[in-house]
């Protein structure tokens, strides 16, 4: 078999600053050892997010020119709406300026006190919105799914038995939708088999509730449910994607992942009612409906990233230069979820590094010393982001720490990846040298994004 190429030429590059390691010490203590607070020219291959960071094409930069810049009943308003109900078939369809803006609209209006939203994984922003609302947020995953060393096909999956037994214990009337966030995120970015969407499905229909899809990696989802599950091997993505979505009433999306944009996001939905509900709150924060949060260019450009994510040799070469990353890891020894996912590779700083506790967070020491070896930013999804407090003040820890590098799409090649896979091997070499952290500063929400390290002695 020949290599598998990236899929594009570059046209426009971007150029990228070195350090060295003394520099990016200095860089690191300035940041309070966060790698959210380093200055993005400082860092040298930034895998913090595969979110808002792809590489547009030429076609949606000739959008962002011909982007109709109406107040209302714009152009470029039109087209998006076309193409997202060509992929969903959805009948509302609601612009907003990025995922979590979706998600505010609609536990806005749908999460109160009292009430409980399931999902396989509900990613952090969808988890804090929730709860803004003054809802809970209740993640119910698959066994497999919560083991990074076990190998299967579907490990974004959610436990249908569990699905049952938990809306028979809490009450339907306390649940005002059920969502399933394909692929899963802060699971590894495992994938959801379609049968799984159908079971859910299933419960659903028994019960009387909606169905709602967090669709952020729609594309990348479908892609793997192709090459996985039965009965799909010669089905177009585009049939995939509108089978996932004819089992769903609605869905949120952040255009930053699998629409191939900077900036954008989408709520959609069949219920009428619901849809006049959600456009009200949206015309107050957002904006008019044919625009939502954005700019017409930006819906030219997610209308053009939408087509072109549904390019079966893109998801060929996107899936495989993730597996490529994740191949030559296993092979020096370095833990990470298996199989690997579709957008990131998900680094097991549990086993990476076996002797720093979860209090002290193992993920945020591996996080970190990529960044000071290599320049490398990477995100910790542990202790640090998920992690509780009980009464006593005392951590509670997540099942899993884990410590994410996102590809951005279309952005690094293939020598970008090897040097990455040197430096975390490097790293994984000398990980008996890895110190903890203690956290010095954190607010009271979402606390990664801003809270400040020391490391211990
Ligand atoms: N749902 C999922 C599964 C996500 O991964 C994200 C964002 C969102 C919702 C929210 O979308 O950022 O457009 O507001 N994930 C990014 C990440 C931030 O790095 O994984 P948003």
């Amino acid at each position: 078999m020949k290599t598998i190429i990236e899929p594009f030429r570059i046209k426009a590059v971007e150029p990228i600053k070195f350090t060295t390691e003394t520099e990016r010490n200095h860089i690191l203590q300035e940041a309070g050892y966060n790698p959210f607070l380093i200055k993005a020219e400082d860092i040298i291959i930034d895998l913090l997010t595969d979110s808002g960071t792809s590489a547009m094409s030429a076609k949606q930069w000739a959008g962002i020119m011909d982007g109709d810049e109406s107040y209302a009943g714009s152009r470029s308003f039109y087209r998006f709406e076309e193409m997202v109900r060509l992929i969903t078939g959805m009948k509302f369809i609601i612009p907003t300026h990025q995922g979590r803006a979706a998600e505010k609209i609609l536990f806005s209006i749908v999460g109160e006190h009292g009430k409980v939203i399931p999902n396989n994984t509900h990613f952090d922003t969808t988890r804090a919105n929730i709860e803004f609302a003054g809802a809970e947020a209740v993640d119910l995953l698959n066994e497999a799914g919560k083991h990074p060393e076990i190998i299967a096909d579907f490990k974004g999956n959610m436990d249908i038995e569990k699905l049952e037994a938990f809306i028979q214990e809490r009450g339907v009337e306390h649940i005002p939708l059920v969502m399933v966030t394909v692929t899963n995120n802060s699971g590894g970015g495992q994938p959801v088999s379609m049968q799984n969407i159908k079971d859910i499905r299933a419960v659903c229909d028994q019960y009387g509730l909606p169905l709602f899809i967090d669709a952020c990696r729609f594309a990348e989802n479908a892609y793997f449910i192709k090459k996985r599950e039965q009965g799909y091997a010669d089905r177009s993505i585009l049939s995939i994607c509108q089978e996932m979505f004819s089992y769903a009433d609605g869905m949120t999306m952040s255009a930053k992942k699998d629409a191939l944009v900077n900036i954008g996001g989408f709520l959609a939905m069949n219920n009428q009612e619901l849809a006049m509900q959600c456009r009200n709150v949206l015309i107050v924060t957002e904006g008019f409906p044919t625009y939502g949060g954005l700019a017409g260019r930006d819906l030219e450009a997610m209308a053009q990233g939408l087509e072109e994510i549904l390019d079966e040799s893109y998801l060929h070469y996107r899936i495989r230069s993730v597996e490529y990353l994740g191949d030559k890891l296993l092979a020096a020894g370095v833990p990470i979820i298996e199989p690997t996912g579709g957008h990131a590779i998900y680094i097991d700083a549990k086993r990476f590094c076996q002797h720093i506790p979860s209090y002290q967070f193992p993920g945020q020491a591996v996080s970190v010393a990529l960044y000071q070896k290599g320049g490398v930013r990477a995100c910790e999804i542990g202790s640090v982001m998920f992690g509780k407090y009980d009464e006593n003040q005392q951590l509670i820890p997540p099942p899993m720490e884990l410590v994410r590098l996102a590809i951005p799409r279309r952005v690094y090649t293939q020598s970008h990846i090897d040097y990455v896979a040197e430096v975390i091997i490097e790293v994984f070499q000398n990980r008996n040298s890895l110190k903890g952290y203690q956290i010095v500063y954190e607010a009271p929400m979402l606390r990664h994004f801003t809270a400040r390290f020391a490391p211990l002695a």
